[in-house]
């Protein structure tokens, strides 16, 4: 059985049409904003983190994607829909640049919202998304919104893998050794026949090790490329840590039953918008990158962390 390939921005040919993005956590590391807004919706600079995911899937040969949201939270798939009525009138003003904006989200891509009545965990997330899976998609993405992978363009790696080695692909970043205990942890090995010195056979998985049991520095990075077996071995598990079903332990029972699964090493950078001050760097990161907001960020940001600054003196707008 083959998949319907999706074709990718970046000319490559994807090996899945369908992206799923679990967006039903509680969000408690960024409360009390999360009581009444998703964080998925808290925008990079004026984009909210759930577009510039939707984009890099886009990008990457996805027709679809499907959001794994809790009960009440469902308003993350409005920013998807097209408002006419807005449209219209920043047409009827001219105001062409924001209604290009607006158009952007609609026109990426299908999304479609799939319900996880509770917080069960991302494992149990990511089962959700199974009744919606067309019978030839052998293949799903998986992209956590938290996780801004930059630049864009692993998943495309990671399809190339899946055609070339079968089985699953996962996203790694090589994290400071003092970093592993706060990640999911790869078990890896040199594959003998690599092209790419990026690309490694996983032989296991460690959720947040003690830095002397860490097999590796490669820590898990929000993407994952996953054989539609995922499902499979989700019925199978337990629920781990937390009484939460745990996308991991499927994973690792995968590698056990001699599923392939290889790691592709991401050599970019990453942000880690599930939490306050990883949310502050990325919002800076990006908004340097503006013409409009880069040049004043830059001289306010060195003025502010200069030794000139005096907090009694200072007026800026
Ligand atoms: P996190 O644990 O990082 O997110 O889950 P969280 O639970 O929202 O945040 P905190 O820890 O309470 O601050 C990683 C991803 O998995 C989703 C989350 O929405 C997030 O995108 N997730 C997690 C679910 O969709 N369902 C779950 O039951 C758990």
């Amino acid at each position: 059985m083959t998949a319907k390939a999706g074709r990718s921005a970046n000319g490559g040919v994807g090996v899945f049409r369908t992206a799923v993005v679990p967006a039903a956590g509680l969000g408690t590391r960024f409360l009390p904003v999360t009581k009444t807004v998703p964080k998925e919706l808290l925008p990079v600079v004026d984009t909210p983190g759930i577009e510039l995911v939707a984009t890099e899937a886009a990008d990457s040969g996805a027709e679809r994607l499907v959001i794994v949201t809790s009960p009440g939270k469902d308003g993350v798939v409005a920013h998807f829909v097209e408002d006419l009525v807005l449209e219209g009138t920043l047409a009827a003003r001219g105001k062409m640049e924001a209604l290009e904006k607006v158009r952007r989200a609609p026109g990426l891509l299908d999304v479609s919202a799939v319900i996880q009545e509770e917080p069960l965990g991302l494992g149990h997330a990511v089962a959700q998304a199974e009744a919606v899976l067309d019978d030839d998609e052998d293949a799903i993405a998986v992209l956590l919104p938290d996780d801004l992978v930059l630049p864009s363009g692993v998943l495309d790696v990671m399809s190339r893998v899946r055609r070339k080695r079968g089985g699953s692909v996962l996203c790694a970043i090589d994290v400071p050794k003092e970093q592993v205990s706060a990640y999911g942890v790869f078990d890896v090995e040199v594959l003998p026949d690599a092209v790419n010195p990026n690309v490694l056979r996983v032989n296991g998985m460690v959720e947040k090790p003690a830095l002397a049991d860490a097999p590796s520095t490669y820590a898990a990075a929000g993407r994952y490329l996953l054989d539609r077996a995922i499902f499979d071995a989700l019925r199978r598990i337990e629920p781990g840590a937390g009484g939460e079903l745990q996308l991991t332990d499927a994973i690792a029972l995968l590698i056990a039953e001699g599923h392939p699964v290889h790691v592709v090493v991401h050599r970019g950078s990453r942000h880690d918008l599930g939490n306050p001050g990883g949310y502050l760097r990325a919002a800076v990161d990006f908004a340097l990158e503006r013409e409009e907001y880069g040049p004043a960020l830059r001289e306010w940001l060195q003025h502010r962390l200069g030794p000139d600054w005096d907090p009694q003196l200072t007026t800026y707008d």
